[in-house]
């Protein structure tokens, strides 16, 4: 796998196991356990700001540079759906937040609100990586030559994930000892 590809790969792993703790918390709150909120937003914080800035638009650049070549003109209908979840995912992260937030500040009755958004964003964000994994990333392994990936290499600045390279250690305090408690679940 080219380099660029097992970045983004290995982001899809990270951010798989995040979902899967996102649903977990979620499953307890719809069974009236306590909720932490400030973990939600925590989760949230990351998937905004790591994968919406750094993970999004990295995929983003390679796909433009591989869906304009004559031989994946038959593949339009994909590069308009995974562009289309790219920006409907950021809106999904933006109503959960929101209601988070509400549900933070007392308002009762966005509790299950909570829930129903939280959702809503996990399963469009774990069928948009199934996508990528099993569609998008083969075709570009396929239509990308090595030439292109140089230049790809050379502009694209794929940051460093503040998460799970624990480098962040204030911004994702709850997070992080929550990965470090649910380590072999
Ligand atoms: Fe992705």
């Amino acid at each position: 796998m080219r380099p660029l590809l097992e970045k983004l790969h290995k982001d899809h792993i990270n951010l798989a196991r995040l979902l899967d703790l996102m649903s977990s918390e979620l499953d307890a709150l719809n069974a009236g356990h306590e909720a932490n909120f400030d973990l939600k937003i925590e989760m949230l914080d990351y998937v905004e700001h790591y994968a919406e800035q750094s993970h999004h638009p990295t995929e983003d650049q390679i796909n433009k540079v591989a869906f304009r070549k004559k031989s994946m003109q038959q593949h339009k209908a994909l590069y308009e759906r995974i562009c289309k979840e790219h920006v409907e995912l950021i809106g999904l992260a933006r109503n959960y937040r929101k209601t988070l937030e509400g549900a933070m500040q007392g308002e009762v009755l966005l509790r299950e609100e909570v829930e129903t958004r939280g959702r809503e964003f996990v399963a469009l964000q774990r069928q948009h990586i199934d996508l990528e994994e099993h569609e998008v990333f083969p075709l570009l392994e396929k239509v990308l030559n090595d030439k292109d990936w140089q230049k790809l290499e050379q502009e694209i600045s794929h940051g460093e994930d503040p998460l799970f390279h624990r480098q962040d250690f204030n911004r994702f305090r709850s997070l992080i000892d929550y990965l470090k408690a649910h380590e072999n679940e």
